[in-house]
């Protein structure tokens, strides 16, 4: 079978390859599979690429965000409905599950699937059988479910949050994506991808990135995972003027982070830079706080210190940012 899906999934790293192994291996099998991982990282790639490895390849790929739902409607989107079942159906409707029958059912934010709904997803796992709201009877169908989520799903789990029989049933397999920064050797591989992929659909002949262009797209930290670094890319190939990007095309705050950390008073540097734009400042800010954070494993005092400012600012500023 052709695997032209998987070769879009670019990774040189040690922890990537591995990533691709385990997609290659788990693909056949017809297990669920749970996918973890920051925003931005691949999960719905790497369902894709388990999805067309896989015999169902040539059945639906059916994927549903269970954030994006309003809560009451996720039960009639993954299940169905009878007609008038409720206000508002004044059809029959097939839900996901159905839609997604011989082939793949992807459940992106699985962790904000309402408490009351586990028990009946726990139960479409196990028994294959799934009822549309306002029906008594149940249909059969052949679903492999990949799920995944952004969200620490052990923590919910022990918090209550997720039931701990659904995880298990979902959790046969688990791929970690690990954030772009843990793996910056693949930064490059990834950029030079993207670039060639949006200059020919931009119709310009780009080749390559400035020393200085590269060297800050490799600093960077990509809170954004690959889909910041795509997004840059794209936006950089729109802006490039000659046959290579240039530090300049990149986004103002790759070039701020930068300073950021090679700076000790960071923030000065950055107000100076571009006073007009303080939303970015913000922004900015925010994530630098959080970054300091995270490297001081939340300690406040540390954190505090780190920045240059006192607890009691930190403290303030760290309500405005996560209130
Ligand atoms: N390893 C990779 N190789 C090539 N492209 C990648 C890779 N990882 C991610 N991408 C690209 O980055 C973008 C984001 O990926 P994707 O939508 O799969 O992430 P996600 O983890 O589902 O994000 P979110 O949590 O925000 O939904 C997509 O355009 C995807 O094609
Ligand atoms: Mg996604």
């Amino acid at each position: 079978m052709q695997t032209v899906f998987s070769e879009d999934i670019l990774g040189a790293t040690p922890r990537m390859q591995r990533v691709l192994k385990l997609v290659e291996k788990i693909a056949p099998t017809d297990s669920p599979v749970l996918i973890t991982g920051e925003s931005g990282t691949g999960k719905e790639l790497v369902a894709r690429a388990i999805h067309y490895q896989s015999r169902r390849s040539d059945r639906p790929f059916v994927a549903v965000n269970a954030a994006a739902l309003p809560e009451n409607l996720v039960e009639s989107e993954l299940f169905g409905h009878a007609r008038g079942s409720f206000t508002g159906a004044q059809h029959e409707k097939k839900g996901l599950f159905e839609e997604a029958d011989q082939g793949t059912l992807f459940l992106d934010e699985v962790g904000e699937i309402p408490p009351g709904l586990q028990v009946k997803l726990l139960r479409v796992l196990q028994t294959g059988e799934v009822r549309r709201v306002g029906e008594n009877h149940a249909r059969m169908v052949d679903v492999r479910v990949i799920a995944a989520t952004n969200k620490d799903l052990v923590q919910a789990r022990e918090s209550g949050e997720f039931r701990e029989d659904l995880y298990y049933r979902l959790n046969v397999f688990q791929i970690e994506l690990p954030p772009l920064r843990e793996r910056r050797e693949d930064i490059s591989i990834l950029a030079l991808y993207f670039l060639t992929r949006y200059s020919r659909r931009l119709g310009k002949s780009l080749d390559g990135f400035s020393p200085e262009a590269q060297a800050l797209l490799v600093g960077y930290d990509y809170p954004g995972n690959v889909r910041e670094l795509e997004n840059a890319v794209q936006r950089a190939v729109t802006l490039a003027e000659g046959r290579t990007v240039q530090a300049s095309d990149l986004p103002p705050w790759m070039h701020l982070s930068a300073r950021l950390l090679t700076e000790p008073a960071g923030a000065r540097v950055a107000a100076d830079l571009v006073p007009e734009h303080d939303m970015l400042l913000a922004e900015l800010e925010k994530r630098h706080i959080l970054r300091t954070l995270e490297r001081h494993h939340d300690n406040m005092s540390r954190t505090a210190r780190a920045l240059g400012i006192s607890r009691a600012t930190l403290w303030r500023k760290l309500k405005t940012i996560r209130p």
